[in-house]
């Protein structure tokens, strides 16, 4: 059995299709899974208690009391419980709380305290499910690495045709299946990445640095800590920091104290990813008090930086993974193949500034994977979590067989 052991939260909300969550929790039952149920209030108009216990054989939760007994559900224990939190099917209304953490039932406070991976499955009408504010919400889920099972196309309660029904119980439980099998894929990897910009510093105010967002370098990170790594990210000032909750994050400014930091964790690692733009040069002396405007010019000495991905290139044990990025703007595949042997990588990712919603700020992608064997891989542009999904494959695959 695919689910054997696993503990699985069953959240259900008020939607006309709560009624598939019935055959749903058979389906992971079947497979093995423990399941435990959470109602929200409006969920018990459309199916009952009774049912989802029994087909669960466990307990159903759909209130913080009993009046009755006086016991208290633990919404906290609920979330420490389970290894996957599935909301199937949430509504519209359980979306908007949940992307706004508001908390007013026992499986909206569930979904604030829970620390395990959460899954959702929307299920609403055509035009609700197209709405802008559904769509914001449902981004903002994927935003804090909730993750979402589309809603599938089909006739729907309203009699309209179109996408907003639950996915089907079948689908949803290849998702959870997959989920569980890829969670163990980095199982006791040691991932070490930098991302986002440096900061140089010239005196107390001021320093020099570049537009990098840390977009992507988050985007790895995540992508490693959902297939089970321990993933260790040293970040440069001010870059969007991954949101999984077992990744652990060093705050850096400098490319020196950036290279200190990561040298430190690098001996251990077994794949490094040098995704941060790290500033090639660095003022000679950093004044002390901020510097006074006189001249109409002024001149400001840079010195070479250490770079980081080629010393430790240098330090390269047996076995240990090297991954490097390359922004260019002309020639970009010939400077990209010279950094990914000049500076050890196994592999490197090259973005063109010339390609459109591909390098710095952009949510986007496009990039080439050149491997040290020859071969090489070009994508379209994508969202920067289906690249980062990309190269934690490349990597999976390693050496690879294109
Ligand atoms: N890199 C690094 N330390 C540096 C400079 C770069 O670790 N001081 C890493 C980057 O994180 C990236 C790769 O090296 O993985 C290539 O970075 P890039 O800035 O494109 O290359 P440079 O060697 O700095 O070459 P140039 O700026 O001349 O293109």
């Amino acid at each position: 059995m695919h689910l054997d052991g696993k503990k699985i939260l069953l959240g259900v909300t008020g939607s006309i299709a709560a009624y598939k969550a019935a055959h749903l929790t058979r389906l992971l039952v079947k497979e093995g899974a423990e399941v435990q149920i959470i109602m929200s209030t409006s969920a018990l108009d459309f199916i009952t208690p009774l049912t989802l216990a029994t087909l669960s054989k466990g307990p159903v939760h759909h209130q913080f009391a009993d009046s009755a007994t006086g016991v208290w559900t633990n919404h906290v224990e609920l979330g420490m419980w389970a290894d996957l939190f599935l909301v199937a099917p949430i509504s519209a209304n359980t979306l908007a709380k949940f992307a706004q953490g508001i908390c007013d039932n026992l499986l909206t406070a569930t979904y604030l305290s829970a620390k395990c991976p959460v899954m959702v499955a929307p299920a609403m009408d055509l035009d609700m499910y197209l709405h802008p504010a559904v769509k914001e919400n449902l981004q903002r889920l994927a935003d804090f690495g909730n993750i979402i099972l589309e809603a599938e196309s089909g006739e729907l309660a309203s009699g309209l045709n179109g996408q907003g029904r639950l996915m089907e119980p079948e689908h949803i439980l290849e998702h959870v299946t997959q989920f569980f099998q890829e969670s163990q894929t980095f199982r006791g990897k040691k991932i070490l990445i930098t991302s986002g910009p440096t900061q140089e510093a010239i005196d107390p105010v001021r320093f020099i640095s570049n537009h990098s967002s840390g977009k992507m370098g988050a985007a790895i990170a995540e992508a490693f800590a959902s297939k089970g790594a321990d993933v260790t990210v040293i970040l440069g000032q001010g870059a969007k920091k991954p949101h999984h909750t077992g990744i652990k994050i060093h705050t850096v400014r400098s490319a020196q104290e950036m290279y200190e930091v990561t040298q430190i964790h690098h001996h251990q690692a077994d794949i490094c990813v040098f995704a941060a733009a790290v500033a090639d040069y660095t003022p000679k002396d950093i004044a002390t008090e901020k510097i006074k405007k006189s001249d109409d010019q002024m001149q400001i000495t840079l010195v070479k930086n250490v770079d980081i991905a080629f010393a430790l290139g240098k330090k390269k044990k047996q076995g240990q993974i090297h991954v490097g990025f390359a922004l260019e703007t002309e020639n970009e595949v010939f400077h990209a193949k010279s950094k990914l042997e000049k500076k050890n990588f196994d592999l490197i990712v090259l973005n063109s500034m010339r390609d459109q919603g591909a390098g710095f700020q952009y949510d986007t992608n496009k990039v080439s994977i050149f491997f040290k064997n020859g071969k090489s891989l070009t994508t379209d542009t994508l969202h920067k979590d289906e690249v980062a999904k990309l190269i934690v494959d490349c990597v999976k695959d390693l050496p690879i067989e294109i």
